[in-house]
């Protein structure tokens, strides 16, 4: 009979203070001290991929063994990351879209002329968060043609990126999606006794999906943006990296742009340069 336990490596101090060094300086995410358990069984899948079976081995190779530490450092990531996310999560935020900040957008361009609006969704997991976005878009222009919509979507994690560019989920994630929004945004399917919805091509094209790193600055994003979503990313980040981020998303908004985060993640004492307006919902302040 397999001994299932003995299959699965231990994680000593060393190795584990080497990945956790690590993974801050490329992620940012802190892995506090009981984080080792979790670290431990979310790599034993990488070991096991490489024929190891401690993890001196594993760590030794990322050290000594350049070409393996270029293949394996984004599969890293991709296991370490937490991803929970789901449709129109915090509500609230969806609320203000539609009932404050949309109406404020559409009356401002009618001095300004402009009828573009460009969405950054800072770390968008499966998708779950830019279809909720661009419903909430696509719904509120229906009856105002004319108008340039677009959401770049990005995260660091490859994996979840490809999800999210599929757009294809089980019917038990679209719970908090309504009937009528189901029917006219995504497209229903049966496979092996499952129920599955897939973005329609309306949702997905005005959807850009990257890999970003929100610790790389300068971000590849060439024009300034109206609106920042950075939900429930920032809280596995310290303070000093929290802060920095805080500032590049200043520097990449437009005069008095938004910046939505998650709610329990606050600015307060990190950074001065947005202000607070309920719900965590931040304007920059120029
Ligand atoms: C818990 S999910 C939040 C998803 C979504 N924003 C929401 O609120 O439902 C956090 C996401 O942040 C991503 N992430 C972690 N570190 C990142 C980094 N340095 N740059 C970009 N994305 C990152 C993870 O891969 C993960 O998909």
């Amino acid at each position: 009979m397999t001994n299932f336990k003995s299959s699965i490596a231990t994680i000593h101090d060393a190795e584990f203070a080497y990945l956790r060094d690590m993974i801050y300086k490329m992620t940012g995410i802190v892995l506090a001290d009981h984080k080792k358990i979790m670290v431990q069984s979310r790599l034993n899948i990488r070991l096991r991929s490489h024929g190891m079976t401690t993890f001196e081995e594993y760590v030794n190779k990322l050290k000594s063994d350049p070409k393996f530490r270029e293949a394996e450092l984004s599969e890293l990531i991709n296991r370490i990351t937490t991803n929970k996310t789901d449709f129109f999560r915090e509500s609230h935020h969806f609320d203000f879209l539609k009932e404050t900040y949309l109406p404020q957008f559409e009356e401002a361009s009618k001095a300004t002329g402009n009828k573009k609006l460009l969405v950054w969704c800072s770390a968008s997991s499966t998708g779950e968060e830019p279809y909720s976005i661009a419903i909430t878009l696509l719904d509120y222009f229906f009856t105002r043609p004319g108008w340039n919509l677009k959401i770049i979507a990005s995260d660091i994690d490859t994996n979840v990126l490809q999800t999210a560019k599929n757009g294809i989920y089980k019917a038990d994630r679209l719970e908090t999606v309504s009937d009528q929004m189901k029917n006219k945004y995504f497209t229903k399917s049966e496979k092996d006794g499952n129920i599955f919805y897939e973005a329609k091509p309306n949702l997905k094209s005005i959807i850009e999906f990257k890999k970003i790193n929100l610790l790389e600055f300068p971000y590849p994003i060439n024009e300034k943006l109206d609106l920042i979503f950075c939900r429930n990313v920032v809280i596995y980040f310290d303070k000093p990296t929290q802060k920095f981020i805080f500032n590049n998303f200043e520097e990449i908004l437009k005069p008095s742009g938004f910046l939505i985060i998650g709610h329990s993640e606050t600015m307060f004492g990190i950074s001065d340069k947005f202000k607070f307006l309920g719900h965590t919902v931040y304007q920059k302040k120029s």
